[in-house]
């Protein structure tokens, strides 16, 4: 079987980590410092912040912010659960608006369109690896006076013109096991507002400036100087990571092109994708439906998945929920019934990546 993922750790990190073990401090110390100042390098950012994971990244991102009871978020229907599970523990309104279908990320005019009055919080989710539209979220969030939110857990290294994906908002990173960059859980704040790095870094430790010196409510979103000793050594080999992540995309769309129903995934111009995954969409004129191909793949030794196979809030937990806004959102509804990731990590051969498109095209009758 050809997975979709797997955990490949760089050699030379078992040493790393087994330093760590040994120096007598495994909780948060000068690796997550170190750790912190590379990845602050990699978003072109000041200030970088390391939590426990990404949901409470985001989590912390929010609450720095200060929010009042009924402000509003505004985030994308077609996103992993974490973004939303951020805003309501925040304490936050969630609000939806419709999706891009290009890049599958938080359409401009539809974000503008669900602006309100309560509305606080821009938190677009830079989905698969590539930024979403910050040239024109910009815009909006001037016009409104909001604050922006970058869930850019899938998106290490993307870029947007000259901005990396979390550099303009808060930036919010997770280091999941399957992420392009991962210490087993993770997470990370980037930001470039120094009162908000110090804030953030209060906060993620109980609140505590000094010790026993509360300041505010705050938490243990602390990260491990063991997790950091794990995700440092891949900052090495990051951008030529990156590179093969890009290679193989690029191999896989040209193999797949010209299938009747089969779109392949877009970079819009001037973005810098870091390929999280590699999403194609099955229209109505496939030769067979999403659900099938997922199985036909799988039958025949191709990892595949369906990131995500519904609307972040249609489940029964959410329905009715007092913070949870629903509204219309066509495009995204429809893509979640087409999307079907395959497989584009490093360490991929030409071969598998061979298979990978001969079976999709066996599949369709291509
Ligand atoms: C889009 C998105 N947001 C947030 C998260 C939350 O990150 P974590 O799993 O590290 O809490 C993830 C990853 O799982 C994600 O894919």
């Amino acid at each position: 079987m050809i997975q979709i993922s797997t955990v490949t750790i760089p050699k030379g990190t078992e040493d790393v980590v087994l330093h760590a073990l040994r120096s007598g401090q495994i909780a948060q110390g000068p690796v997550v410092a170190e750790f912190e100042a590379r990845f602050a390098e990699l978003t072109r950012v000041p200030h970088a912040v390391a939590v426990n994971n990404g949901t409470t990244a985001l989590i912390a991102a929010i609450r720095v912010l200060d929010l009042e009871p009924g402000d509003e978020v505004i985030t994308s229907p077609f996103t992993f659960v974490a973004t939303l599970n951020a805003i309501l523990d925040s304490g936050a309104t969630a609000r939806f608006a419709d999706i891009d279908e290009a890049d599958f990320n938080l359409d401009p005019v539809a974000a503008e369109a669900a602006v309100t009055d309560r509305t606080r919080v821009l938190l677009p989710v830079h989905l698969y690896g590539q930024c979403a539209d910050l040239d024109g979220l910009d815009s909006v969030i001037e016009r409104h006076d909001l604050a922006l939110v970058e869930d850019s857990a899938q998106a290490h290294g993307a870029t947007i013109g000259d901005r990396a994906a979390g550099s303009t908002g808060l930036g919010c990173f997770s280091f999941y096991a399957t992420k392009n960059l991962t210490t087993g859980e993770g997470g990370m704040v980037t930001t470039r507002d120094g009162l908000l790095a110090d804030r953030l870094r209060v906060l993620r430790n109980q609140g505590m400036r000094g010790r026993y010196e509360y300041e505010m409510a705050g938490n243990n979103y602390r990260m491990t100087d063991v997790a950091a000793s794990i995700g440092l050594p891949q900052l090495d080999s990051y951008t030529s990571n990156v590179e093969a992540r890009r290679s193989n995309a690029a191999a896989l769309s040209d193999a797949l092109a010209g299938i009747e129903g089969l779109v392949t995934p877009s970079v819009a111009e001037g973005r810098g994708h870091v390929w999280h995954q590699y999403t194609v969409r099955l229209t109505s004129e496939a030769a067979m439906t999403r659900d099938e191909l997922s199985e036909y793949l799988q039958a025949n030794g191709v990892g595949c998945g369906i990131y995500y196979p519904r609307l972040v809030h249609d489940y029964d937990c959410y329905r009715g929920h007092p913070l949870v806004q629903v509204s219309e959102t066509p495009v995204a509804a429809r893509v979640c019934r087409e999307v079907l990731s395959l497989p584009v990590r490093p360490g991929l051969s030409a071969s598998d990546l061979d298979k990978v498109a001969t079976t999709v095209r066996d599949a369709l009758g291509a």
